[in-house]
């Protein structure tokens, strides 16, 4: 008999959401971890801690920007680094302890260590091995290097080593302008921070709405980041005073570089499946190294499933979660279902930007004939405020049939609003349903019934 229905690999947001719907669906759950601690990258050196920086330096800019527009006056307050890293680190350690306190109370047996599956059917930790009728593999990802320079967790940084950084340095080189380095670019910007951000593409956040990039550039350009487009990261050297990084404009080859005190390298990540024993299994894999599975997250191999970063999908933590449900729903004999048409994503600077479904440019492309309804939060009576006028929401429908195909906002909350929007879209709403809706005043939200109603007869406030 087996010791366990279901063993996980990997305690992130993928395996460990998964593993709590599989134990409540009645299933005997274990979980093999390494780290000290559960969560994964999202809860130990990901969303959370970064989250917590982003709070803090947030209230700082407040202080700064705001207090006495408020008749708020005095000093603005000075930063204690080590406090708030240590304010940071309070804010993991109270969620990873959630975390074990959930795996006890639905019975989930944390085998602690790093684990391989020497066969299907087995997991082998340390010298134990434990069998298991299946296997999910919630592996997650790392962050993937850039040749021309090597990562130190110090003066060059992956996003861990920026979540640690021994003092607040006066210059920062961010490769990369997608979600990584804009969040902890913004961070850093706020402390004082002279950051340049260095991207490969013409415009920030690449696959984002244009429009919304756009505005983003703009309004994170007023904040203080310096941003270099177009141009190639060849690599980067360090020395005693920090780093000195090298790019090619890729419009005419020409060489530039800039010297910054610590390089933060922000271009992408990759799955992390080594060690696991997947090759000697014969275990599929795609050509970018996620592990290839079937809509029901099976791999090639019987009893053993993948999720999460380590398969293909954007890497977010919702999405890992959401796969761990449907799994775990599958495991348990019931339809596990994941839609991948709503999968917001978020990036939480200030102002936020959300997006969810189809962009404009994807519309364009797949010869769509839309509707798009756009409303200003400066028309937004809550957003003005508390100095939040910049931005707007932006609602997409089909021409023919009002129903709304996506939607991207750029303005405050924008990560909580756009879950309005998933749910209509969820339901097949039109864009009437929403704007038909009774939306609180004076709110947020009412920016995005406003959108909506721009896709008919017009704003009001607008
Ligand atoms: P990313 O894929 O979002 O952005 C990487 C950027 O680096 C791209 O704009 C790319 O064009 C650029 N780049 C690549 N090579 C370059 C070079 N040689 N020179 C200059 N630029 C170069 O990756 P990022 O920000 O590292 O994030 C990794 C993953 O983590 C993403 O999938 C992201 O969705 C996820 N994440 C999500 C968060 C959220 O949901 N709020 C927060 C942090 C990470």
């Amino acid at each position: 008999m087996a010791d366990f229905d279901v063993i996980y690999i990997g305690a992130g947001p993928g395996g460990y959401v998964s593993a709590i719907r599989a134990a409540q669906l009645g299933l005997k759950v274990a979980v093999v971890e390494g780290r000290e601690t559960l969560g994964g990258t999202c809860l130990n050196v990901g969303c959370i801690p970064s989250k917590a920086l982003l709070h803090a330096t947030h209230l700082l800019h407040e202080t700064h920007e705001n207090f006495e527009k408020m008749g708020l006056m005095g000093t603005a307050p000075t930063v204690d680094w080590a406090r708030m890293l240590g304010y940071k680190d309070d804010v993991i350690g109270q969620n990873t302890k959630g975390i074990e306190f959930l795996f006890k109370k639905n019975k989930i047996t944390w085998l602690k260590g790093w684990g391989t599956i020497p066969a299907a059917g087995q997991v082998k930790v340390g010298d134990e091995v434990h069998n298991a009728k299946n296997i999910v593999i919630a592996t997650g990802s790392e962050a993937s290097s850039l040749s021309g320079l090597t990562v130190d967790e110090k003066t060059i940084v992956t996003s861990t080593g920026a979540l640690t950084l021994g003092n607040i340095p006066k210059t920062m080189v961010v490769i990369g302008a997608g979600v990584i380095g804009l969040e902890m670019g913004s961070v850093y910007a706020r402390l004082g921070t002279q950051v340049t951000v260095v991207e490969y593409l013409d415009a920030i956040t690449p696959g984002m709405d244009a429009e919304v990039a756009k505005t983003f550039q703009r309004i994170l350009s007023k904040q203080g980041l310096k941003f270099v487009l177009g141009a190639a990261v060849q690599g980067a050297t360090t020395d005693k005073k920090g780093a000195t990084v090298t790019w090619k404009l890729r419009k005419n080859d020409t060489e530039a570089s800039l010297e910054a005190e610590v390089v933060l390298v922000a271009t992408g990540r990759k799955p992390y499946t080594a060690g696991l024993g997947l090759e000697a299994l014969g275990v599929e894999m795609l050509p970018r190294g996620q592990i290839k599975t079937n809509d029901h997250f099976q791999t090639n191999i019987k009893g053993i499933f993948a999720i999460g970063d380590a398969i293909v999908g954007p890497m977010l933590a919702h999405k890992a979660e959401d796969e761990g449900m449907a799994v775990a729903e599958i495991l348990a004999g019931k339809h596990g279902h994941v839609n991948y048409g709503v999968i917001p994503g978020v990036i939480y600077t200030t102002p936020e930007v959300a997006t969810v479904g189809k962009t404009e440019e994807q519309l364009k492309d797949a010869g769509v004939a839309y509707k798009a309804g756009k409303f200003p939060f400066m028309g937004n009576a809550r957003a003005k405020a508390v100095f939040q006028g910049e931005g707007f929401v932006k609602i997409l429908t089909d021409a023919a049939t009002d129903r709304i195909l996506g939607a991207h906002i750029i303005g405050p909350m924008a990560g909580d609003l756009i879950h309005e929007i998933c749910v209509a879209m969820e339901f097949g709403a039109s864009a009437q349903d929403l704007a038909l809706t009774c939306h609180a005043h004076p709110t947020f939200s009412e920016a995005v019934r406003e959108a909506a109603l721009a896709c008919g007869d017009g704003p009001i406030h607008a």
